[in-house]
This record gives C-alpha cells, sequence and structure tokens, in this order.
C-alpha cells in the first residue's frame, strides 16, 4: 500500500488555496484525459473556504464538463441548516457556470434506504459508458474517526458492494445517507482535508497506526494506486511524528 502524502500549509487562507490548487489540478488532469472530472464533495464545515476558493478561481475549471457528486448526506430538506448540499450551493455552487443536471444531489429528505437506491442509480447511469470510478472524492475526519457518514460500529463499515447506504449519526442519532468504502477506495484521487487541533490526536492514529486499534473508519480508506493525500494545517497536524 502507498505512503499517504501528508500536506501541511502554516495559515487558513493558504491552506484553502493550496486545496483548490490540488483540486483544480486534479480537475484539469481529468478532463484532458477522460473528457469529464467527477468531484465528490465533503460535508461538514470544514471543506467551506475551499468550496469559496473555488468560487474565487472558477476560469480555472471547465465546469461544462464537471460532475459534482456528495460523499454523504443528512436526511434533511435542501434548504436545511444541517444540509451538504446547501452548505455547497451557498458556497459555490450558486456561483460558478454548472448546469444543474451535471449536479447529482442525493435526496436524502426521502428517507435513507429510498434515497440510497435512488442515488446508485444516478452513479451507475453516470459511468454506465465509462469506468465506475470518481475522479476527484474529498473526505473530512470526524473526531471519532468517522470519515464521510462512515462512524465507528455503523452496519455500513461493512458494505462491501453497494456504493450508496443509509447510515446514522451515533452522536445525535439522525439518520444519514453515505458512500461506502467501496466507492471511496476506487476514487483516482482522495483528498482529506482536515483542519483544527481537536483532530490532532486521530490523525496522527491514522497515519501512524493505520493498522492498528481503534480501528477508526478513517483507517479502511486503503487506496492502493494512489494513496490519499492529507492537507492539514499546523493545528491538525500538531501530534504528527516529525
Ligand atoms: C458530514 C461530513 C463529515 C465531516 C466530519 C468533519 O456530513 O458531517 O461528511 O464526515 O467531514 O464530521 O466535520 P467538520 O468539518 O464539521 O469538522
Amino acid at each position: 500500500m502507498n505512503e499517504p502524502r501528508i500536506v501541511v500549509i502554516p495559515t487558513p487562507e493558504k491552506w484553502a488555496q493550496k486545496a483548490a490548487d490540488l483540486i483544480i489540478e486534479q480537475a484539469q488532469a481529468a478532463i484532458e484525459a477522460r473528457g469529464t472530472w467527477s468531484f465528490v464533495l465533503s460535508g461538514g464545515g470544514t471543506p467551506k473556504p475551499v468550496y469559496q476558493a473555488l468560487a474565487e478561481r472558477k476560469g480555472e475549471i471547465d465546469w461544462q464538463n464537471t460532475f459534482i457528486f456528495f460523499g454523504d448526506e443528512r436526511c434533511v430538506p435542501p434548504d436545511h441548516p444541517e444540509s451538504n448540499y446547501r452548505m455547497a450551493k451557498e458556497a459555490f455552487l450558486d456561483a460558478v457556470p454548472i448546469e444543474q443536471q451535471n449536479i447529482f444531489r442525493m435526496i436524502a429528505e426521502i428517507g435513507p434506504k429510498e434515497a440510497a437506491e435512488d442515488y446508485q442509480g444516478m452513479i451507475e447511469a453516470h459511468f454506465f459508458k465509462a469506468e465506475k470510478r470518481f475522479d476527484t472524492l474529498l473526505l473530512g475526519l470526524g473526531n471519532d474517526g468517522h470519515t464521510a457518514s462512515l462512524f465507528p460500529g455503523e452496519p455500513a463499515l461493512k458494505e462491501d458492494t453497494a456504493w450508496v447506504v443509509p447510515s446514522h449519526n451515533p452522536h445525535n442519532q439522525t439518520e444519514r445517507l453515505t458512500l461506502t468504502f467501496p466507492a471511496i477506495n476506487s476514487a483516482r484521487n482522495i483528498l482529506f482535508l482536515v483542519t483544527g487541533e481537536s483532530k490532532a490526536p486521530v490523525i496522527a492514529d491514522v497515519i501512524q497506526n493505520p493498522s492498528g486499534f481503534p480501528n477508526y473508519p478513517a483507517k479502511q480508506v486503503i487506496v492502493t494506486e494512489s494513496a490519499p493525500t492529507w492537507l492539514l494545517d499546523q493545528a491538525a497536524a500538531s501530534e504528527l511524528n516529525s
């Protein structure tokens, strides 16, 4: 297994710009190579400044050949404050010249089971004539080692066939939808976007103790072809061995 690539950026502004640099590079390379770019967004709060940087630099991406997917979603309406779709829409999707039909929203408000079946169908249809692999897949990390909505102890962690399944957040018992490890681990490029001191212990354990206890869900992100890139600020990287 390839070693993860670790990039530590000192300031929040430079961190967001470096993330945008990497994403734009991958977008241009994917479109050059295959004519399209599939970009999977992560949720929560961390990626918002990265999405805003992409909006500022919208001229550097060919949005006509860009296809947006989501790594996970809360089972709430798309205009709900907790919606990952709403956060991305406000941070950059409304500001870039992308067709609505190129944005594949998880319609999680209809309920996790139906929404998972619906999203699986959207993914299959999109990749119908192509290799079923996302080009760029963003991931966040929770203090409990979860990523996307793959939380410790959840049955979703064991899914080895479907690409989208229901899940739930055990910390507040809310229902979610999430991509699974088969979907994540087949991606061409995985970019973990993590900032903040609270994540430092988990990051150090996931990166430096990848096959040891505790078995944080993020440790199951195992990409053979191209190891994940961890884009961290100094606080998040503060417990890594130098
Ligand atoms: C979500 C995310 C989740 C997130 C982590 C970190 O829907 O919440 O997909 O995996 O990335 O929980 O969240 P923060 O960025 O808010 O710390």
